[in-house]
């Protein structure tokens, strides 16, 4: 099967750069010039594991890359649409890119020979696959679904920082479509690609939609709910809330993943999915009680950390504060609703001195603050004459911090939101997320 790839961002990158590595024959299309010139010259637009090895891999063996829609619709038998779905300015989500795509889609259809099965793996909320997708194609080809195309719902799982490895296994495909037929080849292209031991899903588009969303609305919930319980630990002389984690998440139906306490999830897709899923909830008259209040803990937690540094620094006006970790999580360079941005904006307002490190994402912050902070080169520098260091990503790197990092401090006052150094062998003021004083 010929396969092509419509947008080339996160997914549809590390899904083409991982068939192309494979050897299966896939062309990869964007309609961003300057995206495609550097995929071309064998580089990846943003810091992600493995990644470029795997593009240089792909583009050796069996990867094209183009901007030429019509050439994926007349040759490619299977058509993944990976465009971004961002949030728009009402904080819903924006489905301007995958209109666009589906009426080109439609367009080049019209004159092509070809029956492709298109494959929507952008995030969609429920509904959008059939009621909006499918008719953008049906009215722009002036052909039917299931006689000149066919179109299926397969929403992906994927982790930035671990995108190959989840692209080389993930732990479910979803499939939804009503053509028992296309389902049944995409099925076959997956087993192919993943071996007999895949798991599959199979449903129709709006339930396949609705998944996705369910499951970054749990993700999201599992956190939220560990943060808060976090805050009660921080608040109970001696408590810890990584051994509550460990304690609950032996029991099965509870499990031990995404427990980890902490600034509060950021990224592009928690905090998106999550706003999209409430407003859509409350469209279609489900009260959203429950997720509006996961929605909640999450900005709570970034103003307690505030709190915190407030208490313990008296007022934060003019005092030299270090945030270490800016990316949203550690290995990668997104700062998409990271936490750091949201403490910095809090800290800048009430006039305090940032000083910023990151391994991988001081440029991307740059952009955002320019000279409104300072960007340190080295972690000596960053804690430098700082009277307050707070730990929000959880690099490699930190972890490594000890008491003669902070030796040129002027306070040496640790918050480690993470929990990722250890309070006994600190000589230092240490506290941390969800850990109780003693
Ligand atoms: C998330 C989902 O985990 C993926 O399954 C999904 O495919 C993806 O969104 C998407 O919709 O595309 P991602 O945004 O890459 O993946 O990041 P996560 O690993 O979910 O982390 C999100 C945030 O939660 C980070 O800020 C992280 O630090 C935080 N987090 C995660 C915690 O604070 N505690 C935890 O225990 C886990």
């Amino acid at each position: 099967m010929q396969v092509g790839i419509i947008g080339l961002g996160v997914v549809g990158l590390s899904f083409a750069s991982v068939l192309g590595s494979k050897g299966i024959s896939v062309i990869g299309m964007d309609s961003d010039f300057q995206k495609i010139e550097k995929i071309i010259s064998k580089k990846s637009l943003f810091f992600e594991p493995k990644l470029e090895s795997f593009l240089k891999k792909a583009l050796s063996k069996s990867l094209e890359i183009s901007s030429d829609i019509e050439k994926i619709v007349k040759n490619c038998d299977l058509i993944f649409l990976t465009v971004g779905t961002p949030k728009s300015k009402s904080g819903f989500i924006d489905l301007s890119m995958i209109k666009n795509a589906s009426k080109n889609i439609g367009v080049s259809l019209r004159h092509s020979t070809k029956k492709p099965i298109i494959v929507v793996k952008s995030t969609v909320v429920p509904g959008t696959t059939t009621n909006v997708i499918k008719p953008l194609i049906e009215r722009a080809s002036r052909k039917k679904a299931g006689k000149g195309f066919e179109i299926i719902a397969n929403p992906e799982f994927l982790r930035e920082g671990n995108v190959i490895d989840d692209t080389l296994k993930p732990h479910l495909v979803v499939i939804g479509g009503s053509n028992k037929n296309s389902v049944n080849r995409l099925k076959k292209f997956y087993s192919k690609l993943y071996g007999s031991k895949i798991k599959f899903m199979t449903t129709n588009t709006q339930t396949a939609e609705m998944i996705k969303y369910a499951n970054n609305s749990f993700l999201a919930t599992k956190i939220s709910f560990i943060n808060h319980i976090s805050s009660l630990c921080q608040s109970i002389s001696g408590t810890n809330i990584d051994e509550v984690a460990e304690g609950i998440g032996v029991d099965p139906r509870i499990g031990r993943l995404f427990l980890n306490a902490g600034p509060g999830y950021g990224g592009s897709c928690l905090p998106k999915d999550l706003e999209t899923i409430i407003q859509f909830s409350s469209k279609i008259g489900v009260n959203p009680v429950l997720l509006k209040a996961v929605q909640q803990t999450n900005d709570l937690q970034i103003k307690q950390i505030v709190q915190l540094i407030e208490k313990k620094l008296i007022s934060v006006k003019n005092k030299r504060i270090t945030i270490l970790g800016l990316s949203f999580k550690e290995n990668s360079d997104d700062i998409r609703e990271s936490r750091s941005i949201e403490l910095i904006k809090i800290l800048l307002r009430k006039n305090s001195k940032i000083i910023v490190h990151d391994p991988k994402a001081t440029k991307n912050v740059e952009r955002i603050f320019m000279n409104k902070i300072t960007y340190a080169n080295s972690l000596s520098e960053a804690l430098l004459n700082s009277q307050c260091v707070v730990i929000m990503t959880p690099w490699r790197v930190y972890t490594k911090l000890n008491n003669n990092d902070f030796q040129k401090m002027k306070k040496k006052l640790v918050i480690d939101t993470r929990r990722i150094l250890s309070r006994k062998n600190l000589n230092v003021e240490y506290l941390a997320i969800g850990l109780g004083l003693n």
